[in-house]
């Protein structure tokens, strides 16, 4: 079983900062209730010059630079999102102009909302062992600003914008262990494209969490058996950041230190296929996970979706 690399990431934030007072002055809101109910003090929004392209190229150029690899041997680029500057082009096939790279290669967006990076590894190691091309780069990339209702307190609160990107390549003596899943529904979190719908994220909050809260610890349990470990020789937990008190309740029940779970929410709020890849990019600068490290990715949301890998780093 050939596991993935993680050769270099990067990350872009908006430099627009939006905190919890900001937003107390658009809807009936408080510092004190975003803080209490979901661990998020800022987040994120692009400017009118900034978009889905520019700050997906902005994280790609970051780790492309610190993967230091020949261009020609990315033979894929995979971009996670649901928030696209365009329906077409592509958000990958212009990041693909953005960064000069070279045209014998595939790109294309992946939309699993918040599950999309998961999907992305999935989907790009599979593109890997099929490609005569050594590296791909995938990417997580939303502008969810663009798609709030901002009289809608329960949901406008929880989104901001940003991307990460990661450089893959197979590894022979690197794990990798999946579970993936899907189950209809378009109902508990939607955003309708049609013209005769306002086009903005709408979320049954509660329900919402209930899920969450119900899955992810399922679902790591679930990817870790599956890799033939236990709990406790996983180094790290990098959950999709929702909301801080649902990554709490994860720990809590596989019964696991809440320092083994990585948490930037107070500084991004849920940005949807890019919360992963950013929190992944963060770890990577920080280095506070060394080689070997046996790490999970966890993703759940939109679609329903849901997906966990085990890797090592
Ligand atoms: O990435 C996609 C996955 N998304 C998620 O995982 C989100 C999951 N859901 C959540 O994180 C939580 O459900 C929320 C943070 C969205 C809401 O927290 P909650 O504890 O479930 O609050 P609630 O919806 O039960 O609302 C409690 C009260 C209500 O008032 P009443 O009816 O009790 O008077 C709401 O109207 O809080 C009110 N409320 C607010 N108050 C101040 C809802 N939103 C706000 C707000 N500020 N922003």
């Amino acid at each position: 079983m050939r596991g993935l690399h993680i050769v270099a990431t990067g990350h872009y934030a908006p430099k627009r900062v939006i905190t919890n007072d900001d937003l107390s002055k658009i809807v009936e809101t408080s510092d004190e209730w975003i803080t209490e109910r979901t661990g998020m003090k800022r987040r994120h929004y692009c400017t009118e010059e900034e978009g889905n392209v520019s700050m997906a190229s902005a994280a790609a150029r970051i780790a492309l630079d610190r993967a230091g690899i020949d261009l020609s041997e990315i033979g894929s680029l995979v971009v996670a999102t649901f928030s696209g500057d365009y329906f077409v082009p592509s958000t990958a096939c212009l990041v693909q102009r953005e960064l000069g790279l070279p045209d014998e290669m595939i790109c294309y967006d992946l939309n699993a909302a918040c599950s999309g990076f998961l999907f992305g590894l999935e989907t790009v190691r599979g593109l890997l062992l099929q490609s005569e091309k050594r590296y791909a780069l995938l990417i997580g990339s939303e502008v969810i600003s663009r798609k709030l209702n901002m009289s809608d307190r329960g949901t406008c609160i929880l989104f901001g914008d940003g991307a990460g990107a990661v450089v893959l390549e197979l590894d022979e003596n690197r794990g990798y262990t999946s579970v993936m899943g899907c189950r209809g529904d378009d109902r508990l979190i939607y955003c309708n494209a049609s013209e005769d719908s306002d086009k903005k994220v709408h979320m049954e909050g509660q329900e919402t969490y209930k899920f969450a809260v119900m899955k992810v610890p399922k679902l790591i349990k679930e990817v870790v058996a599956k890799a033939g470990l236990n709990m406790d020789q996983i180094d790290r937990f990098v959950c999709h950041q929702a909301n801080a008190r649902i990554i709490e309740s994860v720990a809590k029940v596989l019964k696991q230190p809440m320092d083994k779970f990585y948490m930037n929410i107070q500084e991004y709020g849920n940005t949807s296929a890019a919360s992963v890849a950013i929190a992944l990019s963060e770890l990577w600068e920080s280095g506070m996970c060394k080689e070997g490290d046996k790490i999970v990715l966890a993703g759940f949301g939109a679609g329903k979706t849901w997906g966990a890998v085990v890797l090592d780093y």
